[in-house]
């Protein structure tokens, strides 16, 4: 498996990604969440098809995501021990580009895995091309891991397993709909991009309203802060005596 043509340009920002030892903790320990809720997402697929050989590849599936849970869990946890007291990576761990095994898991309602919403050719097609992204970025993570042969080793076992995803999904999906298999890898494919659509826009939207809000708070507020700085030079300063008609005005609290 090779990573694809995308993630193989930016090699460079996949290295500095995972070169601290902090961020690539917190990764592989976010990847473990993925992982596992992929694992009951394909658990509930299993539950549900009719199909008795599909009910066996998603239920070997299932088991095989909740292995990688516990692989990147405990290479995580292991890394976290090690950590640097002084590491200054803080939140920034770059999700948007290198976000693992994305689409089998929540990720915000974006790739949300919908089982019992979808046709099982629509989800063969979703699984097919999420397992096919995963394997190439995993490929890429074992390359630029120099140095963690041991997180490399991780990656490496992870990624066999989902080489044959992508396999078994391609030819079941081929098998439930021979006649509208591209179709539904068609419309697969067009999900995906107006996900990545959404995601883009989400955050370019965040950027410029952060943006907006700044702009404003450094060429609106001051004059407000004036007028209310010039409205209190005009108060007299101190308690003073109120008009003689408010006194004893039980009906109001003022
Ligand atoms: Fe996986
Ligand atoms: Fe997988």
């Amino acid at each position: 498996m090779k990573p694809s043509r995308r993630d193989r340009a930016l090699t460079p920002l996949h290295r500095w990604v995972w070169r601290d030892v902090d961020r690539r903790a917190r990764k592989l320990i976010r990847f473990a969440e993925t992982e596992a809720e992929g694992g009951r997402h394909l658990a509930h697929a299993a539950e549900l098809t009719a199909d008795p050989l599909l009910r066996r590849l998603f239920l070997r599936h299932a088991l095989d995501e909740e292995r990688h849970a516990a692989l990147f869990r405990s290479r995580g946890q292991k890394l976290r021990r090690r950590r640097e007291p002084d590491s200054k990576t803080g939140a920034l761990d770059a999700d948007w580009l290198a976000p693992g095994e994305r689409g089998l898991a929540s990720d915000g309602g974006l790739d949300r895995l919908q089982v019992g919403e979808m046709s099982e050719a629509a989800l063969l097609a979703f699984l097919h091309l999420s397992e096919k992204a995963a394997a190439e970025r995993f490929a890429l993570y074992g390359e630029v891991l120099e140095g963690d042969p041991e997180t490399e080793a991780v990656f490496g076992d992870v990624l066999r397993d989902e080489v044959f995803h992508m396999t078994y999904t391609r030819t079941q999906l081929g098998r439930v709909a021979p006649t509208r298999n591209r179709r539904a890898l068609w419309r697969a494919r067009a999900g995906r991009l107006w996900r990545a659509y959404l995601r883009l826009a989400g955050a370019l939207a965040g950027l410029f309203g952060g943006l907006f809000l700044t702009v404003q708070y450094f060429l609106l507020l001051p004059w407000f802060a004036m007028a209310a700085k010039r409205a209190a030079r005009r108060e007299p300063d101190g308690w003073h005596a109120c008009p003689a008609g408010d006194a004893g005005a039980l009906e109001s609290q003022y």
